[in-house]
């Protein structure tokens, strides 16, 4: 039996693989191995609860507003102790994280083969988003297998040199969970205990505009104007609910508790469980956010979605018509949202379900690759 290392550490990172590992979990061929860094704490125990993964080691690394150097150094020293009490003989990272660059780096310092989650995604500029660009070119320089969710990202990999049997087109394994929380929740709807039941229910004609929020090159002045611009729509949509889980970064907590506070429409709740989280986005007239994961989810349940941000290594949903850049310009959000929320053509446009990023048999797809190169049969041919 292959011995496989599934390496996270923050909230995304576990729902794009917990399908991968439970997949894992199942096949006799693999003894698959948990390893959490706890780059993420409650929000990634809200991942783990819902599916079902019980970590067999936890760093525990999480420490309250930690810097880029400290958690990258806790890390690489923490991972590199567990790959050699574990030994695998694969490592599987996921995504853009200071966990998967740090979990590949450890890997190949043992001479580990690596295998990369969601390779290839690209904007070529350094600090947009920062520091997840370097993060994931940086893995893609030590992977040894690249499991690209679309062809875009195939494309970007075999321009950087990349050989081309190393590179596997998979889809997203996203949408593979999103499948499975979107199958759970339209047959129980969750109860998200800081809502009315009545705001989650489908039938309802209440407008919802959904938030989300945290990178790190908006702290400061960029969260400021993400925050006047969601106040103001507040104002001029006072029929509109506005809610907000924010993210649990205390650099993100500070501007929007005190410039969103206390207002009638505006909701701010806490970190949702994936489960709500999609029951919502199901729910929502829009959404407004600065996500990876979630650029990727709301297209598929015909959500628009506006990016605030400059840039996006997500191209595909742009291109279809049901995702915007906006970035973090006060008027631009405003203007935007406004133009969906009063244009029924606008909105008509962009909210049509369109699946760019895969098909929910990703998981399978890589599995069956692991199989392949770690039974010597080599690439992807
Ligand atoms: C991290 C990732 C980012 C990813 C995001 C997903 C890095 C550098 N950043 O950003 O790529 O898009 O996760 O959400 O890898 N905190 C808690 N509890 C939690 C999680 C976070 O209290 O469960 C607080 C802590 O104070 C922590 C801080 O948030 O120090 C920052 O966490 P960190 O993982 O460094 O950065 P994120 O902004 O969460
Ligand atoms: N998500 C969640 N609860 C929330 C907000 C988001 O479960 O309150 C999920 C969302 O469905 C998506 C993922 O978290 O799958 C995105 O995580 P985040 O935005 O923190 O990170 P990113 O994708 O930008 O790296």
């Amino acid at each position: 039996m292959k011995k496989v290392s599934v390496i996270f550490g923050t909230r995304p990172e576990a729902i794009k693989l917990c399908p991968l590992v439970l997949a894992l979990q199942e096949d006799p061929q693999f003894e698959a191995h948990v390893c959490a860094t706890g780059q993420h704490r409650e929000m990634l125990d809200q991942v783990l609860q819902v599916f079902g993964v019980t970590p067999d080691v936890d760093l525990a690394l999480m420490q309250d507003n930690q810097t880029l150097a400290s958690l990258t150094s806790r890390a690489i020293t923490a991972i590199d102790g567990y790959i050699v009490d574990y030994e695998p003989d694969l490592v599987l990272v996921q995504g853009d994280t200071t966990t998967v660059f740090t979990a590949a780096l450890a890997a190949f310092y043992h001479r580990i083969p690596v295998g990369h989650v969601e390779a290839g995604l690209r904007t070529w500029n350094k600090f947009s988003p920062y520091p997840e660009e370097i993060n994931r070119v940086l893995a893609s320089h030590i992977a040894d297998y690249h499991f690209a969710p679309t062809c875009w990202a195939q494309q970007n990999l075999l321009k950087e040199g990349v050989q081309a049997e190393r590179i596997y087109v998979t889809g997203n394994t996203v949408i593979d969970a999103l499948y499975i929380a979107v199958d759970k929740v339209r047959k129980l709807r969750p109860q998200i205990t800081e809502l009315s039941a009545g705001l989650l229910n489908s039938s309802i004609d209440q407008r919802l505009v959904l938030i989300t929020g945290h990178r790190r090159e908006s702290f400061g002045h960029g969260f400021e104007c993400i925050c006047r611009a969601i106040a103001t729509l507040a104002e001029k949509f006072a029929d509109t609910e506005f809610v907000y889980p924010v993210h649990l970064n205390p650099n993100v907590r500070e501007p929007v508790f005190r410039l969103l506070g206390h207002r009638k429409n505006i909701r701010l709740i806490e970190p949702l469980d994936y489960l709500s989280f999609v029951a919502l986005m199901d729910r929502s007239t829009l959404v407004l956010t600065d996500s990876g994961g979630v650029q990727e989810e709301a297209p598929s349940l015909g959500k628009p979605v506006l990016v605030m941000r400059d840039t996006t290594e997500r191209p595909e949903a742009v291109e279809a018509g049901t995702v915007k850049l906006v970035g973090t310009d006060v008027r631009q959000i405003i203007d935007t949202v406004s133009q969906l929320l009063t244009d029924t053509d606008a909105y008509g446009r962009m909210a049509q379900a369109v699946n760019p990023y895969g098909d929910g048999k990703a998981t399978g797809r890589i599995l069956a690759a692991c199989r392949r190169f770690l039974n010597g049969r080599g690439g992807n041919t």
